[in-house]
């Protein structure tokens, strides 16, 4: 390939594989699946009024994210390594495209911080739900949340809790750690789901849930809109930090890529819109609306299954799935770390997991403390006013997600695109996407989309975070 230095695509040596493509196809479905798909989908569709949105969505992910999956999972697979060193192998010695590589592992590190104190609430509500909080009144479920928004003890309780069980995980390897997970975890999600699905198909409101998510209405479509479908194509199948080139990197050379990909993707994809028709008919037969924002599944949820019969069981069956989806996520988000500090610096898995860990425990104390302290809340949303315009002032939990999401994904992902499709020599490139496809045809379509296409979607949605578009 050309540009291979001599650190090259190295020696795979001691590095683990997985077992099998399906292993990969899970790990990489439980990386893509998580908050995004249960929790953010749904409520960014019900803000943006469904249909058109859902439908933007799924172009997004066949045209924008698609074509870099394949691309990330490439480039991993090639190089046998994790990010930083993926990019040395193809590029010259202290070549700018490395920074692609390092702003994926700080992308992994940041995101884990805040993303584990959220799906730590999952687990306070899982237990909370266990303890019939379906029996409770509206208002008091609406305190419930206030109150754990803002108590700090909670927050930095639960989010230890879902460090400790991902650095448990992570720390005993690719094979008997992310493998074993994800095989046990995996189907265990997808059963949780069907069930609920098959509860709410039965149930009234189903009707219109579907019509709302697949209704296409006329005059909902908002440029806003179309760029935050676009944007949460990159977040919800984990693109553009490098989750998927390091999961990628333990692939053995011959599998079908773009088969995988779609696998991938298509389940990621129909996870979300199941996620939708179990969360929308509770919701519309309690007579709540759909585009309350994030408190969707924290708050109307609770309040809609405190409503029903059976309420407190199909509360913490729905909130245990959150929580499992969540933990396959935040798994590959600590693996991106680990890998890196292993094959950078020759760390041994236990320790780098340990260290990479609790880094991010720590890191992740002003995002557990943003409800609750006046130095990352409110005092930090006053600071944060000369950026975003007064009033407008971010916390720190909501920094970091607006830079994670709206900055450093986008960047990342447009950077792996462009060095795919540039930097990488045209006949290794070629030959890698080949490699035992059934899909071999489409390598110029997926060059073009990866040229052409994904650079003028990013950038759109770049223009639109500075307000020019
Ligand atoms: N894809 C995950 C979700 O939808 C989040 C994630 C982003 C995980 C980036 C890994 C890397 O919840």
């Amino acid at each position: 390939m050309r540009n291979a230095s001599a650190a090259g695509p190295a020696r795979p040596g001691r590095r683990e594989h997985w077992s099998s493509r399906l292993a990969f196809v899970l790990a990489a479905t439980g990386s893509a699946v998580g908050l995004g798909n249960i929790w953010k989908f749904p409520y960014i569709t019900g803000t943006n009024g469904g249909g058109w949105f859902v439908l933007i969505y799924l172009v997004a992910v066949l045209a924008v994210a698609l074509p870099i999956m394949v691309a990330e999972i490439l480039l991993g697979r090639a190089a046998q390594r994790s990010p930083v060193g993926a990019f040395r192998a193809y590029s010259r010695p202290g070549s700018p495209w490395l920074g692609v590589g390092w702003l994926g592992v700080a992308a992994g590190f940041v995101i884990l911080s805040y993303y584990s104190v959220v799906a730590g609430w999952t687990l306070h509500y899982a237990w909370l739900s266990l303890r019939g909080f379906g029996g409770l009144e509206a208002g008091q479920i609406r305190e419930t949340f206030a109150e754990l928004y803002a108590d700090p003890a909670l927050n930095l309780f639960w989010h230890a809790v879902f460090m400790a069980l991902t650095i448990g995980i992570v720390a005993a390897g690719v094979h008997r750690g992310v493998e074993r997970a994800t095989r046990i975890l995996m189907p265990v999600l997808l059963g949780m789901l069907l069930v609920l699905l098959v509860r709410a198909a039965g149930g009234e409101g189903f009707g219109r849930a579907l019509d709302f998510v697949f209704g296409l209405r006329a005059g909902q479509l908002t440029p806003a809109g179309v760029l935050e479908a676009l944007g949460h194509s990159f977040f919800t199948l984990s693109l553009g930090m490098g989750a998927m080139l390091t999961y990628g990197s333990y692939l053995r050379a011959r599998d079908d890529l773009v088969a995988t990909s779609v696998a991938v993707a298509g389940l990621d994809t129909a996870v979300s819109l199941m996620a939708c028709l179990v969360i929308f008919p509770i919701i519309f037969s309690a007579g709540l609306a759909p585009g309350v924002g994030p408190g969707l599944v924290f708050v109307s949820l609770p309040i809609a299954f405190g409503q029903m019969p059976g309420g407190a069981f199909w509360a913490a069956l729905f909130f245990l799935l959150l929580a499992v989806a969540a933990l396959t996520s935040t798994i590959s988000l600590l693996e991106v770390v680990v890998s890196h500090l292993m094959d950078e610096y020759r760390m041994r898995r236990r320790r780098a997991a340990l260290g990479a860990g609790l880094a991010t425990l720590l890191l992740g104390v002003p995002s557990a403390m943003s409800g609750g302290s006046a130095l990352f809340g409110a005092g930090f949303q006053r600071l944060t006013e000369p950026l975003f315009g007064a009033g407008q002032g971010k916390n720190w939990f909501d920094l970091l997600d607006y830079l994670a999401s709206n900055w450093m994904l986008p960047l990342g992902g447009l950077g792996i695109a462009l060095f795919v499709a540039w930097r990488v020599g045209g006949e290794a490139r070629e030959q890698a996407f080949k490699a035992g496809s059934r899909f071999a045809r489409l390598y110029w379509a997926w060059v073009a989309l990866l040229r052409y296409v994904v650079p003028a979607g990013v950038g759109a949605v770049f223009l639109h975070a500075i307000g020019v578009l």
